[in-house]
């Protein structure tokens, strides 16, 4: 670890557990926002048949996520890029069986209120211009062009914003869009499938 990655938060093993439901053999994944690689890794050593590949735009956190990969023994394919463009998209047009991500949900403005131990995280990790739905939105979109039919799409939420992202899903086409709720009963996780 480093302060290049978000320190992973247990609420994401929810994430990484539900992810893991009824793939397939062989299944292709992506992950957007790979940090230290902790979901990608973990997917990737949980089901060593996956195809998984995982972006972030902080190349700082790449260096870190690719050496723990390695240190881990785990096949991901890690690739620089910024989820807002396509330039790193090589995957083709309804491949992927799965897209996870759990982005940076912070709104700038709430910057100056946080708690002092969130003051060590890389700011990418959790900041996000506009509000949190700018980054569902898009991931919706990347989805609705890079998943299978019946491929999901799951996405680690903030409680507040669930009902406004599930209704994002829903305006994109995403069939029975509903959250999983963590070990407190809040919503945590956005599921949808093309
Ligand atoms: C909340 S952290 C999640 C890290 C890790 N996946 C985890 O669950 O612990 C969000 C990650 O998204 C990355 N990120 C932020 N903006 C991005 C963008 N526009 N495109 C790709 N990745 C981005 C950050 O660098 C950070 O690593």
């Amino acid at each position: 670890m480093t302060p290049s990655v978000l320190i992973p938060r247990p609420e994401t093993e929810l994430l990484v557990e539900k992810a893991l439901d009824g793939l397939q053999e062989g299944a292709q994944v992506l992950e957007v926002g790979a940090g230290s690689g902790c979901v990608a890794i973990t997917l990737a050593l949980e089901r060593p048949d996956l195809r998984v590949s995982a972006v972030d735009i902080s190349a700082d956190a790449l260096v870190v996520a690719r050496q723990n990969a390695a240190k881990l023994g785990a096949g991901v394919r890690f690739i620089h890029g910024d989820a807002f463009e396509d330039d790193w998209i090589t995957a083709p047009d309804r491949s992927l069986d799965l897209m996870v991500s759990n982005p940076p949900y912070v709104p700038l403005q709430d910057r100056p209120g946080l708690e002092p131990e969130l003051a060590f995280e890389p700011a990418l990790a959790l900041f996000v211009r506009d509000g949190p739905g700018r980054f569902i939105q898009r991931l919706g979109l990347v989805g609705c062009r890079l998943l299978k039919p019946g491929g999901r799409l799951m996405i680690e939420t903030h409680a507040p914003e669930a009902d406004a992202s599930l209704e994002y899903l829903r305006g994109q086409g995403y069939r029975d869009p509903h959250t999983l709720e963590d070990l407190s009963r809040r919503p945590r996780v956005l599921v949808g499938t093309r």
